[in-house]
This record gives structure tokens, C-alpha cells and sequence, in this order.
């Protein structure tokens, strides 16, 4: 895969792949860009989220195009594209984490629920409570197990002790990581493996009682057995949480999501059931990033 990319890299140099490149990028400036070609499983799903006509753009560049998506809850969306498509920049956008960046400008807008996630009065710390993020690089605290889980209470300012216990081992037990660490709840998290680490960064993501996780590449720093343990995890989380989870991976989004976006320099290309994006998209250019004719 990573020896594709370069290949890729590479190839945009050539003249050939230059003029196609600048044809898309031209078709994605438009007004009349293509529509984004959502199967109609989606509709048919209850949504938590909504994004109608969002666009974003870090200074000059526009890294969203007029996107139009809704996810659907208690499932697992994957977004899939090549890297720099905007996979992460529109995950962030769910709750607002972009806000931290200097010179951004939005259009449009995201539901979540009844609140415009973009609208004048919304708390923006209620809002990332509500949606959990995990990231590629997992950040535990340089404190113990029990603290990093529990963080979000003691945010809160809770101080019952029976109920720091019982929420702490809740969401270690819902990570899947209880019976790795229950006889070592006060010993420092950095003692933690990788895999271990990123499970406790979602036990303390769940410990905030969100409805949606949201996941920006969580297993790309993990062995295949650390990331078969996440794998098994997020499909435990299904059902409870609406995950959306951001993967280069396509095997990786093939096995754990419902439904997979594809995106491509910006723009939501296609949007479906995961196994008929895999199986038989509808176009081709869907076609050739699974087939891994570039990416
Ligand atoms: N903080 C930032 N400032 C300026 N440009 C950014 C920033 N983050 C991302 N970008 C740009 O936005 C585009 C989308 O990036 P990103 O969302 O990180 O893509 P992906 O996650 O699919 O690799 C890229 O062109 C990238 O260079
Ligand atoms: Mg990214």
C-alpha cells in the first residue's frame, strides 16, 4: 500500500496524470459539481447527524467541497480516500475541534439531533461530551488508569467515590480492557502497551457518556494483533454508540464498518452499504481507489 502511494505520488509529476488531476480539481471549483451518489440504504436509516452543503477552507484552500452526508445511528461509518482528501478535517468538523485552528471559514452546516452543531449558541464543550474522539496517536494523561478514565467526572466535579468506581469500571469493561488492568487501576497509564493505550483513550471517551465516537485513523500505529483488539472493540460499541471511524485501511474499513463514504480531494464521492462499495460501487472512480489503482 504504502509503496502504491508513492508510486502515485510520483505519477502526479508526469504530464499525463498532471491534466487529469487539474481537470478534477477544476470540476470540484464549480457550482455544478457532480452530486454525491448516496445509496438509498442511507435514507432509509435513523440519522444523529446531518451535514447539508458544508464547505471548509484553511485560508485560501478549500479542503471541503459542499458536502452532503447523514450518518446513520448506532452504526459504523467508515470515510475512506487517499490522504489529504479531507477525512480527518471533515471528522473534526463534527464537533468543531477545527474551531482550534487559526484562518478556517465554513459554509453550510451539521445537525446533530435538533442543535445546528454550527449555530450561534451552541456549547462547544457539551458538544465534543456528546462526541467522543479518539485519535490516530492514542494521549493518555501521564496518570493512572483510574484517572484517565474517570476524567470527565472529575471535570464535572464529581467526588463520590462509589461512583467514580463503578463508571471507571464500566468503561473499561466496554473497552475491552478491564481484565487487562484491574489489579493495576493506580499504576501509571504511560506503563500501558500502544493497544492498551488507545483502548483506555476510548474507555475514557465512553466514561463521558457520549452517543457517537469518533475515530481518526485509531489502529495505524498498532501491530495486526493490537488492531484486531480495537476491531473487535468498535464492533462491540455498535448498536450502543454511532461510531464514525476515518481509516486508510480499506480491508480495515471493509471489516468494521455498516456503511462507507469515499471521499476524493474534498468532495464525498460515494455513499453506501460498505459490502456494495466494495463489491459493485456504482462509479468508477469509487472503483479504482478499492481496486487500488491509485491512492
Ligand atoms: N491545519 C491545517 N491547516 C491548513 N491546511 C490543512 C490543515 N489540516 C489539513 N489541511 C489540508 O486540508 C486538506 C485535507 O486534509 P486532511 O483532512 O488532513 O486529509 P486526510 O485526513 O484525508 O488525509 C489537505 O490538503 C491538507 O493539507
Ligand atoms: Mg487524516
Amino acid at each position: 500500500m504504502s509503496m502504491m502511494m508513492t508510486q502515485a505520488a510520483t505519477e502526479t509529476r508526469t504530464p499525463a496524470t498532471r491534466s487529469v488531476h487539474r481537470e478534477i480539481m477544476t470540476m470540484t471549483e464549480t457550482e455544478h459539481q457532480p452530486a454525491t451518489d448516496t445509496h438509498p440504504e442511507i435514507d432509509a436509516e435513523k440519522h444523529v447527524l446531518a451535514v447539508e452543503h458544508f464547505r471548509l477552507s484553511y485560508g485560501k484552500t478549500q479542503a471541503l467541497h459542499d458536502i452532503n452526508l447523514k450518518i446513520p445511528q448506532g452504526k459504523v461509518t467508515a470515510l475512506i480516500g487517499p490522504s489529504g482528501c479531507g477525512k480527518s478535517t471533515l471528522l473534526r468538523s463534527f464537533n468543531r475541534l477545527n474551531d482550534l485552528i487559526d484562518n478556517i471559514r465554513v459554509q453550510g452546516n451539521i445537525r446533530f439531533g435538533n442543535v445546528d452543531i454550527y449555530g450561534k449558541n451552541v456549547d462547544v464543550i457539551e458538544l465534543r461530551k456528546r462526541m467522543g474522539m479518539v485519535f490516530q496517536k492514542s494521549n493518555p494523561f501521564p496518570t493512572s488508569i483510574f484517572e484517565n478514565v474517570i476524567y470527565a467526572l472529575r471535570i464535572a466535579g464529581q467526588r463520590k467515590r462509589s461512583t467514580l468506581d463503578e463508571v471507571c469500571d464500566r468503561s473499561l469493561k466496554s473497552a475491552a480492557l478491564w481484565d487487562e488492568v484491574k489489579d493495576r487501576l493506580h499504576t501509571s497509564a504511560l506503563g500501558l502497551s500502544g493497544g492498551q493505550q488507545q483502548r483506555l483513550c476510548i474507555a475514557r471517551a465512553i466514561a463521558a457518556d457520549p452517543e457517537v465516537l469518533l475515530m481518526d485513523e485509531p489502529c495505524s500505529a498498532l501491530d495486526p494483533i493490537a488492531t484486531a483488539k480495537i476491531e473487535d472493540l468498535i464492533h462491540q460499541l455498535r448498536g450502543k454508540y454511532t461510531v464514525i471511524i476515518v481509516t486508510h485501511n480499506m480491508q480495515q474499513a471493509a471489516r468494521v464498518s455498516d456503511y462507507t463514504a469515499f471521499m476524493y480531494l474534498g468532495r464525498l464521492v460515494e455513499y453506501g452499504p460498505t459490502k456494495t462499495i466494495f463489491v459493485n460501487p456504482h462509479l468508477k472512480e469509487t472503483e479504482a481507489y478499492i481496486t487500488g489503482r491509485f491512492g
